[in-house]
């Protein structure tokens, strides 16, 4: 059964038919849409899309694939809604917008009206779509900025140089301050130009200086759950240690530079969290390996440590199983002596799927908010 937002879409196939790029579709509806390019910056998403001759799945943190039409899957999140609209806007004329209602719909036509005229407006299924045409200022404002990149992930284009220097200086949680660099100010980043947005912020304690991007883990600030696990992780002074749904990568980053001789691995599904990991791990000179990858699919060998702040939010439900994998696989890649370290909210929605799965699991810290468990001994 297809999201509701596409069953919305294949309602009125008339708005959007033809060649056309989509920004964030489930990947599972891309076969539902017919030909075009489909923008997908998550490779848990991206592995369940269909691809053929006439459809073409790319990720990355930006992109080039001008077309008439653009459909924006509204994204989670006001950074990320920004930037999908700003990067529609740049490649075509006529931007289709949908969403479900509870995720802030209604509010993000005030983002797209910002860009041109919105001039239809359909509702159903708990969804609602507007159509805008791009006005022609807006259309130049972002030509040529959306494209700028460095590396490649994949077909798409990774990175983006069109930053500038701008610092705002506020202090963002426990022992961390930041500062940011975003041309866009206020409004829509479309209005004043594209902007990939960057905030670099630093764990005194770690002496680490780390980039975030838009719509990654904790924007701009070390989370309060894996600053507990990271007050309490025991490292080996060797051996493979990977750090699996990294975001901007506190816990990987921080671990090569307090044991330098660790092999460090990085994942993330998130092209943001991936490009954002990179930065600052050149940010610190610190040689490490960043992945993207769906959980251990594009992992190689086996792990001394698995160390995870894991992931449970997704779309706006809350969601367990991808932990509960995460567990349940960890144990072919971890060797025979290898630890599992994860921090969770103290209720630990998944401590049954540890017993299953471990035979020794270690309560190592807790609050009354958070836990941080040890898991070794495979069953
Ligand atoms: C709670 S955040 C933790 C981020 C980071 N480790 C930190 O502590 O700031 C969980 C991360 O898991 C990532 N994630 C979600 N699903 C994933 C999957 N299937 N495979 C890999 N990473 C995933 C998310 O993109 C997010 O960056």
């Amino acid at each position: 059964m297809p999201a509701l937002e596409t069953q919305l879409l294949l309602d009125h196939p008339e708005l959007w038919s033809g060649p056309k790029v989509v920004l964030g579709p489930p990947g599972a509806d891309v076969a539902q849409l017919g030909e075009g390019t489909f923008w997908i910056p998550d490779a848990h998403e991206r592995a369940s899309a269909a691809r053929g001759d006439h459809v073409v799945v790319i990720g990355g943190v930006t992109l080039d694939a001008p077309a008439p039409t653009a459909i924006v899957y509204l994204p989670k999140g006001n950074a990320r809604r920004d930037l999908a609209l700003a990067l529609a806007a740049a490649n075509a004329q006529r931007l289709v917008l949908v969403g479900h209602v509870k995720a802030g719909i209604k509010s993000a036509k005030k983002g797209l009206g910002g860009l041109g005229r919105v001039t239809r407006v359909e509702h159903g299924r708990h969804c609602q779509l507007f159509v805008a045409e791009v006005s022609p200022t807006v259309k130049s404002a972002t030509m040529g900025s959306a494209t700028m990149g460095s590396a490649t992930m994949g077909s798409a284009t990774m990175g983006s140089a069109t930053i500038v220097s701008a610092t705002d200086g506020t202090a963002d949680g426990p022992g961390t301050t930041s500062s940011a660099t975003d041309r866009a100010t206020g409004g829509h980043a479309a209005a004043a130009g594209f902007a990939l947005r960057e905030r670099r912020f630093t764990l005194d304690a770690e002496g680490l200086t780390l980039v975030s991007l838009p719509g990654v883990f904790a924007e701009g600030r070390l989370d309060d759950a894996t600053a507990l696990l990271l007050a309490h992780l025991e490292l080996p002074s060797t051996g493979r240690l990977l750090d699996l749904g990294c975001g901007a990568g506190p816990l990987g980053l921080a671990a090569k530079r307090r044991a330098s001789g660790l092999e460090v691995w990085l994942a993330d599904a998130d092209d943001f969290a991936v490009e954002a990991a990179r930065r600052g791990a050149a940010a610190n000179g610190l040689d490490v390996e960043v992945r993207s990858s769906d959980l251990y699919e594009a992992l190689p060998g086996r792990f001394d440590v698995i160390v995870s702040n894991p992931p449970f939010h997704h779309g706006v439900g809350t969601e367990y199983e991808v932990t509960r994998r995460l567990i349940r696989e960890a144990p072919a890649h971890l060797h025979p002596r290898g630890e599992l370290w994860l921090v969770a909210n103290a209720f630990l929605p998944w401590a049954e799927t540890l017993d299953e799965v471990f035979a020794e699991v270690t309560t190592i810290a807790e609050t009354r908010r958070f836990r941080v468990v040890r898991a070794r001994r495979p069953r």
